[in-house]
């Protein structure tokens, strides 16, 4: 198969997964796979995007879910899926949903009245350390999350960000900072530590946050961050295929790791879906001295998954796309020369 047509097969694919599916339902597991996993993993243990465990999962809406999706964080990583239905959405609204095994928290609708003044000095005393003067967690102090490995580098999210502001109610920031989050360094403020009325003032001030008009960075419809081709042949042999396409172009294969791995109980795990990891350490080395944020997308990885219908696809990292989120010229180009490698290995493969 030529280049030119795995690339039709991909974009007709990209098209029917996203889009035109007319008759079905959108199926959510598929959109995140392909939007989603690329930043925050497919069990949601978070690298470039934050976590989403369980625990977060508990404590925050669908609608904030729908939103956060929907309008991203303008000028930060996280991109605004502006071309998704509202269906398509939903879907991985409620994929989330299901794989957290949560219901949704319900919080009233009543806005908090607080005292920003008040709120400001709590914030410069118990919050500006990790959040940053700005709430944009740029400040001192800031960068790792405790969930993370400290090479990871994972910053806490802004709090200042339209896009948050917006997806977000009072009484639910009201509830991140009375229980904290278990799953990262962010404390729990309630419990003795501050009263509710202090609390109700740290609202009102993440409120006042001058909300920065950015832009929202929409994904243009072929900028996915990951690709999705379709395999010629069976499960079975496009693994193997991959497996020594990749050994061919000199790179080291990690052991196997299904997808669905220590997410659900071992006997429903989907063992027809299947991520090859691999890298080249050489390769690795160079990029990793460039950029050590790059841990959390590397070893690279090839997602292989039957559907029901038999048909097998092949999700690879989009590295154009993924290489500019860094802003770093060497960067891209390092990964416009493993774009091609990869090119190279799936025409290889579903020849
Ligand atoms: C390009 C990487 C990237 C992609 C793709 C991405 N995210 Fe994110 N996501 C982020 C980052 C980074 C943040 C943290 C925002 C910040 O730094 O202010 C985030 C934040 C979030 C949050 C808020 C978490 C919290 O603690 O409140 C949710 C929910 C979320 N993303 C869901 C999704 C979903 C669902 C998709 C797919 C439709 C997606 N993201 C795609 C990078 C990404
Ligand atoms: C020790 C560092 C630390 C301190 C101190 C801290 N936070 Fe956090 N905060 C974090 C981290 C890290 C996260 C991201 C948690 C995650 O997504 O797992 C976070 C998340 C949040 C969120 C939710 C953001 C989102 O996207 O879901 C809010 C709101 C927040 N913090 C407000 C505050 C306020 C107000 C204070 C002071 C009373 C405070 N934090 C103190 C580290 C901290």
């Amino acid at each position: 198969m030529t280049y030119r047509r795995s690339l039709l097969s991909c974009l007709c694919l990209a098209m029917w997964v996203a889009g035109g599916a007319a008759h079905a339902a959108p199926d959510g597991r598929e959109l995140y796979i392909e939007h989603c996993s690329a930043c925050h993993q497919m069990q949601g243990h978070g690298g470039i995007g934050l976590p989403l465990p369980n625990a977060k999962l508990r404590d925050v809406t669908d609608d904030y879910l729908f939103k956060t999706v929907r309008l991203g964080r303008p000028g930060r990583v996280m991109p605004a899926f502006q071309r998704m239905s509202d269906a398509q959405v939903h879907a991985i609204v409620k994929f989330l949903r299901e794989r957290s095994k949560t219901t949704e928290p319900t919080y009233s609708d009543a806005p908090i009245v607080g005292n920003a003044e008040q709120g400001k000095v709590l914030y410069a005393e118990h919050c500006v350390k990790c959040h940053g003067e700005d709430g944009s967690g740029e400040g001192q102090g800031t960068g790792v999350t405790g969930s993370r490995e400290r090479s990871f580098l994972v910053m806490p999210a802004s709090i200042s960000n339209s896009g948050f502001l917006q997806s977000i109610s009072d009484p639910m920031i009201h509830h991140v900072i009375e229980v904290g989050r278990k799953s990262s360094d962010m404390p729990a403020f309630g419990a003795g530590k501050l009263a509710a009325q202090e609390i109700n003032d740290l609202v009102a001030y993440v409120r006042s946050f001058e909300q920065r008009q950015v832009e929202a960075a929409a994904l243009a419809p072929d900028e996915r961050p990951t690709h999705i081709y379709e395999s010629p042949y069976d499960f079975d042999t496009t693994v193997a295929n991959v497996k020594a396409a990749l050994t061919g172009a000199n790179f080291r294969i990690f052991p196997d790791r299904l997808v669905e791995e220590g997410l659900i109980d071992e006997f429903s795990v989907n063992t027809r879906q299947i991520g090859v990891r691999f890298c080249n350490f050489n390769v690795l080395y160079g990029m990793l001295k460039t950029e050590p944020r790059l841990g959390v997308v590397l070893p690279c990885r090839i997602t292989i998954m039957e559907r029901k219908d038999g048909t097998v696809l092949l999700a690879v990292p989009n590295l154009r796309v993924v290489s500019r989120w860094f802003n770093n010229d060497e960067l891209v180009e390092m990964w416009d020369r493993m774009e091609q490698t990869f090119v190279s290995i799936i025409e290889e493969v579903t020849l």
